[in-house]
């Protein structure tokens, strides 16, 4: 029996995760932007849609295999990229990409990682896809898209939504920093928290390492906003899709679309495929939950192109409810970042075992056996879900 197989949920994950991250890091991947309210929005909008159970059914053989970006995949969920994941636990981006390629579904590799595009594909065997902020430096983007072809990743996720940082409150009050700053309170701290510390310090990767040598080593958050403005391309518009694509030769999956016409705007202009997301409630606070928007951009594109979510997936239940609402698939952010910071790589093994013993559970007792086939037939309609 392993340490983590007493954490039967994400929730538990997390609640071990906040004992043993530094507050900093901790708190940076927990929060929201401004009041948190489209952060709330994204998980209390998935307790409103309710599974229509079903009985008598065959229940033998089933089957959670689905297809993402034409991968065969074991359940329908991608771990979405995540910036400073490295610091969640000492060489994150590695160990979840391990924990990922075990499982056997597709890990995504923020820009804005500390392990790099090589550190990752060094260590792993499985293609992973990676996750491309633009900037103003075209050069500079050419050679991280050059990069992630060399390594050999088959998608490329072109985030939309972040040319401007949203506030988190928490990381400018925290002074948050990657390396983090040696001061005697935080010293403290990791007297407290060695088996996050001991691993760390071992470690030679302490900050960007995708980015390294296009900043400064160790940003604080108000240096990384302001960097954030100097250096992301406020100009990033939709045609910028078609060089981008031209560069990567393999599809590009546009992320952070929350309105039916910017999703179609995306597939007009090349799009391979559109991830559903308000970046986890950490970009535009008032903004809808994911969830909720979902079956308006589902009937927008959803005949041309996959379309996928993220933003509020707590368990295997929340896949099941965007796979009915006519996502392909799911992302999920947090819990992989809960998991890495519970137990490293076995904790996002275990966040993946509970999302997919949920998932299978919960499709059985709606009656189906093959989670391709989930509908809009397996949920009740929901006035929360029509504008
Ligand atoms: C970066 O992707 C962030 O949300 O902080």
């Amino acid at each position: 029996m392993s340490r983590l197989d007493k954490y039967l949920t994400i929730e538990d994950l997390r609640k071990a995760a906040k004992r043993r991250v530094p507050k900093m890091f901790y708190d940076y991947a927990d929060s929201g932007s401004y009041t948190e309210g489209t952060y709330r929005a994204n998980t209390a909008d998935f307790e409103q849609i309710k599974l229509r159970q079903r009985v008598a059914v065959n229940l033998e053989n089933r089957n959670l295999t689905s297809t993402m970006m034409g991968q065969t995949v074991a359940m329908p969920v991608a771990i979405a990229p995540v910036g400073s994941t490295g610091m969640q636990s000492a060489d994150g981006e590695i160990k979840a990409a391990l924990a990922a390629e075990k499982f056997g579904i597709p890990f995504t590799l923020s820009t804005m990682s500390i392990c790099s595009i090589e550190d990752v594909a060094e260590n792993t065997a499985a293609p992973f896809w990676f996750q491309l902020y633009v900037m103003r430096d075209r050069a500079f983007i050419e050679r991280l898209i050059d990069r992630a072809r060399a390594a050999k990743c088959p998608v490329l996720v072109l985030t939309m939504d972040l040319q401007i940082l949203g506030q988190r409150h928490k990381d400018l009050r925290n002074g948050l920093r990657a390396p983090p700053p040696i001061t005697p309170k935080f010293l403290v701290e990791l007297a407290t928290k060695l088996p996050w510390a001991i691993p760390y310090l071992k470690s030679n990767k302490y900050t960007f390492r995708n980015i390294a040598g296009h900043v400064s080593e160790g940003m604080d958050l108000a240096s990384l906003a302001k960097w954030t403005a100097t250096q992301f391309d406020l100009t990033l518009n939709w045609k910028d899709i078609g060089w981008i694509k031209d560069r990567f030769g393999g599809p590009v999956v546009v992320k952070g679309i929350l309105d039916a016409e910017d999703a179609r705007l995306a597939v007009q202009h090349g799009a391979d495929a559109i991830i559903v997301s308000n970046h986890g409630g950490r970009q535009l606070d008032g903004a809808p939950s994911s969830i909720r928007v979902l079956p308006e951009i589902v009937d927008a594109v959803g005949d041309k192109t996959e379309v996928y979510m993220d933003s509020g997936i707590r368990s295997g239940q929340d896949v099941l409810k965007a796979l009915a609402l006519g996502a392909k698939g799911t992302l999920v952010g947090r819990a992989m970042a809960w998991g890495l910071g519970a137990g490293g790589e076995a904790g996002v093994t275990r966040a993946l075992e509970i999302i997919a013993k949920e998932l299978d559970t919960t499709m059985a007792l709606m009656g189906e056996r093959d989670v391709r086939n989930i509908g809009p037939h397996n949920i009740y309609s929901n006035d929360l879900l029509r504008r």
